[in-house]
This record gives C-alpha cells, sequence and structure tokens, in this order.
C-alpha cells in the first residue's frame, strides 16, 4: 500500500510572548532535534472520506467523522481540502506521533498539524508552498488557543529563526554567535488559552497599564534581534531576564518557573525566561556551551522534571 510520511520541529519562543497576541514583534526559533510525525497509509478497500487517525500518545483511534467540527483535526482537514481543491479525499489510515512535550509551550499541536499537512499533501500530491502550510496550520492553531497570533504555526512551518508581527510578512535575521538554549519543562502544564485570555481579562480592566507592559515586550525583541545580529550573547540574556520580569508583571509566570529562572541564572546562565503561555510548561536558559551541564544539573536540583539543551546556529539571512 502506497505510504507516505512527513515531520515538523518543536519551537520556542525566545521573547514575545503574550505581547504578540497585541500586535508587537516577538521571536521564535525552531527546535528541530524534537519532532512530530505524521504517516499516511492508503486504504484502497475504503470509502471516500474514511480516514482513520491513530496517536497513541494522546490515546486518540478515531475517524476523523467522528470528531466534532471545531475539534483541531476537522478543521485542519476543512481547509486542506479548500487549498488542495479535492473535495473529497480518498480513505486513508494516518498515524501521528511526537517527541515535543505536550503543553509545555513548544508548540506540540501546530508542529502536529504541519507534519500532517506536508504527510497529506505528499498523499494527494500537491505541493504546497512553506506560507501556505503556515496558513492552513493557522487554522487548527484557532482550535487550541482561542486568539492565536500565528507566531507558532509560522515558526514551525518554516523551521527557521522568525521576528514575528501579528498580520505581517514573516521576517527573518542572521545569528552572529552559536549559542546553547536549555529548555526545562516544570512538569505543570502549561495552560496557554487560560493565561491568553486572563491577559485579555487585564487588558480589558487596564488597558494602559497592560498596554505599556506589552510596549515594553516588544522594545526588548527589537533590542534582543539586534543582539543576536552582532552576537552579543551577555545582552541578548539580560533582555531575557528583562522579559521574564515583564512576564511577571503579566501574570503569566508562576512561583516554580521563577524557581527553575533564579536557577538558572544562579548556575551561569546568560538569562532565563519562561517560554511560550506560561502558567507551567518550560523554561529557556541562555548558556555558553562549557555551562550546559551545571545549568541543566541546577534545573533538577529546583524542580524541573525534564531538561534537554539545542545548540543555536549561525545563520546568515546576507540583508
Ligand atoms: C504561545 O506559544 C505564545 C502566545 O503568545 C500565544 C500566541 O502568540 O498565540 C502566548
Amino acid at each position: 500500500m502506497p505510504s507516505v510520511s512527513a515531520t515538523a520541529p518543536a519551537k520556542i519562543i525566545l521573547l514575545g510572548e503574550h505581547a504578540v497576541v497585541y500586535g508587537q514583534p516577538a521571536i521564535a526559533l525552531p527546535v528541530s532535534d524534537v519532532r512530530a510525525r505524521a504517516a499516511i497509509t492508503a486504504n484502497p478497500l475504503g470509502k471516500p472520506e474514511e480516514i482513520e487517525i491513530i496517536s497513541k500518545r494522546v490515546h486518540l483511534r478515531t475517524f476523523l467523522s467522528d470528531l466534532t467540527p471545531d475539534h483541531a483535526l476537522p478543521r485542519l482537514f476543512d481547509r486542506f481540502r479548500l487549498e488542495c481543491g479535492i473535495p473529497k479525499l480518498p480513505a486513508m489510515a494516518i498515524t501521528i506521533s511526537s517527541d515535543i512535550p505536550i503543553a509545555a509551550g513548544m508548540g506540540s499541536g501546530a508542529a502536529v498539524s504541519v507534519a500532517l499537512l506536508k504527510a497529506l499533501g505528499l498523499f494527494v500530491g500537491v505541493t504546497f508552498s512553506i506560507s501556505q502550510l503556515a496558513s492552513m496550520a493557522f487554522e487548527s492553531e484557532k482550535a487550541y488557543h482561542g486568539n492565536p497570533s500565528g507566531i507558532d504555526n509560522t515558526v514551525i512551518a518554516y523551521e527557521s529563526p522568525i521576528f514575528f508581527k501579528r498580520d505581517e510578512p514573516v521576517n527573518f535575521f542572521s545569528i552572529l554567535s552559536e549559542f546553547t538554549l536549555v529548555i526545562a519543562n516544570s512538569g505543570i502544564p502549561a495552560k496557554t488559552i487560560e493565561t491568553v485570555s486572563a491577559v485579555r481579562k487585564r487588558y480589558e480592566e487596564n488597558p494602559q497599564v497592560i498596554a505599556a507592559l506589552h510596549e515594553q515586550i516588544g522594545k526588548l525583541v527589537e533590542k534582543a534581534r539586534q543582539y543576536l545580529e552582532y552576537g552579543a550573547l551577555t545582552k541578548l540574556g539580560e533582555t531575557c531576564n528583562q522579559n521574564h520580569s515583564l512576564l511577571q508583571e503579566l501574570g503569566v509566570s508562576t512561583p516554580l518557573l521563577d524557581e527553575l529562572v533564579t536557577a538558572a541564572r544562579l548556575a551561569g546562565a546568560y538569562g532565563a525566561k519562561l517560554t511560550g503561555g506560561g502558567g507551567g510548561g518550560n523554561i529557556i536558559a541562555l548558556v555558553d556551551e562549557n555551562k550546559v551541564s551545571t545549568v541543566e544539573q541546577a534545573l533538577l536540583e529546583a524542580g524541573a522534571v525534564q531538561v534537554f539543551s539545542t545548540r543555536i546556529r549561525k545563520i546568515s539571512q546576507n540583508v
């Protein structure tokens, strides 16, 4: 039976989460060594639109038609059929797997969507541009997040560092000096949908104060882009620390995330902050290669349930 498969990376937000929902810029990086996969096998005996979906990790074994229309997968398929102009898809079995921690601010849902869209494209023989993939994956993000900025699906589809502003063309930048990010999971699920709506509530109650915090975050993101381009890692670390303080003021950090951030800094990180929606999930620490194991150890001792590191490579955009 013909069978195809595709993958997509995890992501982290280096700076700018939450403020990005309100039009401020943010910087996101792909984490290519942690990935989601989708494999599709044709079912020549099945009827059109008989689409079985299996994901052992989330204990899902279902037919697409049995999911409610507001679920992320039917939304994704609706958009896919529209985009490729095939109203009825052939029968198939889809197996989804992933190494990306769930509810940890690493874009697990968006990565599954992008991997699935790439595999579906291969399966029906339609080639999509990266921007089409990003825009289709946005459909399922709306089901996961309510009011997503679009940063997760974009960085995952491009698999490249991005400087992102809502509703604007995606921007790329150079990274002059390599560095390592240590990623530590607090073990508490990130509640992005809840933290995004909590920030919205605070914004509605106190628009000037919250808008000012968002603007300060936006300014840090602009500076951070320059520090990445000049290879100023100490400065970049400081902006991460400042961004974390502003996220605390927005009310999306937790005592455990704060403890992890402090532990990473005391162990010698250039800087550390929560990443993604907050309320749980991961923190990131910007570290020099020779400090990685010390920072990882300090994070485990401070209560992280999982730590791993990813190397952010130099990249030249020739701009
Ligand atoms: C989630 O990865 C980042 C948030 O800024 C939400 C979004 O941008 O959609 C918290």
